[in-house]
């Protein structure tokens, strides 16, 4: 029989990087490998899942919290026989600033044309660019949570402009805000857009042809750029690579894709000003993912709030 106290660990991360964070974490828990087909998960009430396996909650009919491997529920919501116990979604620095990282490389990449340079450089050619500066450019971020506010932060700091878009408005030092009824506002003074949106009923498609449209033409860098790492099933690709190519959208940087892996004869790995990253823009740290773990369970059994939890009803 397993220990009420274990802890179920169904990740379908590289199984080495788990191992690893696996024997630095929960001293004094038993952990029990879903992936392990004879374990007895029966007694467990704690399990942090990343794509768990289909009869896990079969499997462990007792559970009492479960936390996702990553700051997205999607994967967790849409499992069938879900038990109706608190989920915890992962927020952590470290899953934080890895994405600022990505999404200010691609704001800068983008301002400072990367991409017309690589192709300039295979093809040996001498030739500068205009260059606008940062503060000639705004970037609007659709997704204004956890992530989408850090990365609001450090845009400012490399001085673009930055305006914020959420269902509920929201208060950020330097950046104009705004709720989902300021859509249209929002989108017209927008040269970058930028997605950190969670996928739900309510985002599922929401970068369409429509919505490209909308977008500001003629600033700073001609035409408008999307970027996307939210989830993949919030874009229209067939609508993307439209505006790519009739030049609605005059760039993109895509780490997320209604298809994943993204097959290798998706027209989008060959275009021009389009830079593409294997959902990598900011992978879980699993050894802080433990930690986190280890931190709400502590808070659990003492009685204390869970924190982070995911609403079922917005489904975020
Ligand atoms: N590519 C990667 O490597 C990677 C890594 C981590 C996370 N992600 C993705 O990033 C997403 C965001 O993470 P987070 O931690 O920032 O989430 P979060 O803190 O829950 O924030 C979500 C934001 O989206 C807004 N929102 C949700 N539904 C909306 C709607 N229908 N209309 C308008 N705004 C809406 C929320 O509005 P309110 O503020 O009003 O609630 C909130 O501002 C995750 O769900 C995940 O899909 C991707």
């Amino acid at each position: 029989m397993a220990a009420a106290n274990a802890v179920v660990v169904d990740l379908k991360f590289e199984r080495r990087e788990v191992d690893r964070a696996v024997g630095e974490a929960f001293r004094d828990r038993m952990v029990l490998h879903a992936s392990d087909r004879e374990c007895d998960l029966s007694d467990a009430r704690y399990a942090v899942v990343w794509k768990p396996g289909p009869d896990l909650f079969r499997r462990a009919p007792k559970l009492e919290v479960l936390f996702s491997g990553g700051a997205g529920v999607d994967h967790v919501l849409s499992l069938p026989d879900l038990p109706d116990i608190p989920i915890v979604r992962f927020v952590d620095p470290s899953l934080t600033t890895r994405m600022s990282e990505w999404v200010v490389l691609q704001c800068l990449s983008h301002l400072r044309q990367v991409p017309a340079y690589l192709r300039q450089q295979r093809d040996r050619v001498w030739r500068e660019l205009p260059q606008p500066e940062a503060r000639e450019v705004t970037v609007g971020i659709m997704g204004l949570g956890v992530l989408g506010q850090d990365s609001a932060t450090k845009l400012r700091m490399m001085g673009f402009n930055v305006l914020g878009w959420s269902r509920r408005k929201k208060m950020l030092a330097g950046v104009e805000t705004y709720d989902a009824e300021g859509l249209d506002k929002f989108l017209s003074r927008t040269d970058v857009l930028v997605g950190l949106l969670p996928l739900t009923d309510g985002t599922r498609g929401i970068f369409n042809n429509a919505l490209f449209a909308r977008l500001r033409q003629g600033g700073a860098l001609g035409k408008p750029v999307f970027i996307n790492a939210g989830r993949g099933g919030s874009q229209v690709e067939a609508d993307l690579r439209e505006a790519l190519r009739t030049g609605i959208l005059g760039g993109a940087s895509l780490d997320v894709f209604e298809q994943e892996p993204l097959p290798a004869g998706d027209p989008l790995w060959g275009m021009d000003n389009v830079i593409v990253t294997p959902h990598a823009a900011s992978a879980t740290d699993v050894r802080a993912l433990f930690r986190h773990v280890e931190r709400q369970i502590g808070r659990y059994e003492a009685g204390d709030s869970l924190e982070n939890l995911v609403d079922r009803t917005t489904g975020y």
